[in-house]
């Protein structure tokens, strides 16, 4: 290699042959090694016939831990309707299916979102479906890209239960976004091979995918993954996008059992039982702290936002507007029925308004106990995602982790503090990357109790203080995973990559 790498620069050939020669080789993309599928998508305007080019399973880094989560499929529309339609230069629908932290492969998928047809109404769950959907079913996000033109890839990536023959774990933090960043890097190295623009990929995922996508977006070219992508052999290219889209992020999660608690610590579980107040109330108070350092501003003028003002926020900003949104979408027999079922929400000159606490008492139980993160007894997913070693979950909060013990001094394992920067988009934020991803869409529903709603709020918010365009909404009575409008996604995509 060294040998024809020197023979072709002192014949002055050009770098072009010495290049070839580059192990980057095995990550050019093939653009004539696809299938052609079809598949019908049920839109907004009806069911669309797609036809596209399929590419399978390919291998995103040189030096993969595991080719069967480090993969990615590449979808490129051909014919819409019967129409030509040309996705060369169209924009890159980045999207993860993560559930859970939980290892997502795309290898045996048969099609884009996961399968080659779209049921009418049935879309998700196979192959790549992962965790989102909630609770209606729904034509999934990657599937309306196509049907709108753009060109989608959905990447694998490693998951915190992966454990090889000897027993240690190799899917935990931060391999998931580093996989992910692998993929992005993939396809800005393919750039002018791969169909689409990958100067505007934007990225979606739900709930940990959620998470994880707004961290893609807030860590774009952050030099900290370095020594990670290269080690597996990433391409040489950057891995900054241009939007990212997150649903339900389940993020900030160092601090999410504070946030949990200011949000949810007066509501029960399911089983009617009452959650330890004494432990509520030391997170709850923990979180006025935290949220006071973040010295964040509220939008459309609002001030700052901290734990005395922040239900005041989400009552103001988020939640009347989606009650709003939701009422009025209603036909007016159905709206009245609403309303009678629900009386201390007031709904006067076509808009909803309510209190906070008749509000949380709404919502109902809560879906996690305290602390609802990083609880005492390990049993967490996120426990398991800051896991190392052969070691399969670990406390990564000092306040649980002193509980547990009984050690007041105990301290953080020493890899962790950087891990959990690693996976915190409000990391990159505070840092004011300026890599980040510019374009924003943030959305989660009024009844998701699986974390707070202040870590949409502060995401959104920590964003949209940098001055970043942020298009952030809650959706009304929805709970964990849902997306209600998928549709004007795909208008805001074209809206912001053109
Ligand atoms: C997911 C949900 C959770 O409640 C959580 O703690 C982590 C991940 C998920 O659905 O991806």
């Amino acid at each position: 290699l060294a040998a024809a790498t020197a023979a072709a620069s002192t014949a002055g050939v050009g770098v072009a042959a010495a290049r070839s020669r580059k192990p980057s080789d095995a990550l050019v993309f093939d653009k004539d090694a696809y299938t052609v599928l079809t598949t019908t998508v049920a839109t907004d305007d009806g069911d669309k016939a797609v036809t596209y080019h399929f590419y399978k399973a390919i291998t995103y880094v040189t030096n993969p831990v595991d080719a069967k989560y480090q993969c990615l499929n590449v979808s490129v529309p051909v014919e819409i309707d019967g129409t030509a339609v040309d996705a060369t230069r169209a924009p890159i629908l980045f999207a993860n299916s993560v559930g859970g932290y939980m290892p997502s492969s795309v290898a045996d998928a048969t099609g884009v979102g996961g399968s080659p047809m779209t049921p009418p109404g049935g879309g998700g769950g196979g192959g790549g479906g992962g965790s989102g959907g909630g609770q209606a079913a729904m034509v999934s996000n990657a599937k309306l890209a196509v049907a709108a033109g753009y060109v989608v890839v959905e990447p694998g990536a490693r998951g915190r239960t992966l454990v090889d023959a000897d027993g240690t774990y190799y899917g935990t933090a931060p391999t998931a976004i580093v996989d992910l960043k692998a993929a992005v890097r993939y396809v800005r190295f393919n750039e002018g091979r791969i169909p689409g623009n990958t100067d505007r990929i934007v990225s979606s995922g739900t709930s940990a995918g959620g998470a994880l996508s707004a961290l893609l977006g807030a860590s774009g070219d952050s030099p900290l993954y370095e020594a990670d992508l290269r080690e597996l052999g990433a391409a040489p290219a950057g891995d900054a996008i241009f939007a990212g889209g997150a649903w339900c992020p389940i993020a900030d999660l160092e601090h999410a059992d504070m946030a949990y608690e200011w949000n949810w610590g007066g509501n029960k579980l399911s089983s009617g039982d009452t959650v330890d107040q004494t432990i509520s109330k030391e997170l709850r108070s923990a979180f006025a702290e935290y949220q006071a350092a973040l010295k964040l501003r509220g939008k459309h003028g609002f001030g700052p936002l901290t734990a005395r003002t922040y239900d005041d926020y989400l009552v103001t900003t988020y939640l009347e507007p989606a009650a709003t949104t939701y009422l009025k979408s209603l036909p007016a027999a159905d709206r009245s029925g609403y309303l009678a079922k629900n009386p201390w929400l007031t709904w006067s000159g076509d808009r909803a308004a309510f209190a906070w606490s008749d509000f949380l008492t709404h919502v109902g139980a809560r879906k996690k106990n305290t602390p609802a993160f990083d609880p005492f007894d390990l049993s967490a997913p996120e426990n398991n995602l800051f896991g190392t070693g052969a070691t399969k979950a670990r406390h990564f909060t000092l306040y649980s982790l002193r509980h547990a013990t009984g050690n007041d001094s105990a301290r953080l394992d020493g890899d962790l503090p950087r891990k959990l920067d690693l996976m915190n988009p409000m990391f990159f934020i505070g840092q004011r990357n300026p890599g980040r991803a510019k374009h924003w869409w943030i959305r989660v529903g009024t009844k998701d109790t699986d974390t707070s709603l202040t870590v949409v709020g502060n995401l959104a918010a920590g964003l949209e203080n940098l001055g970043d365009d942020v298009n952030a909404l809650m959706y009304w009575d929805a709970g964990h995973g849902a997306n209600e409008d998928a549709a004007d996604f795909m208008t805001w995509i074209g809206r912001v990559t053109g």
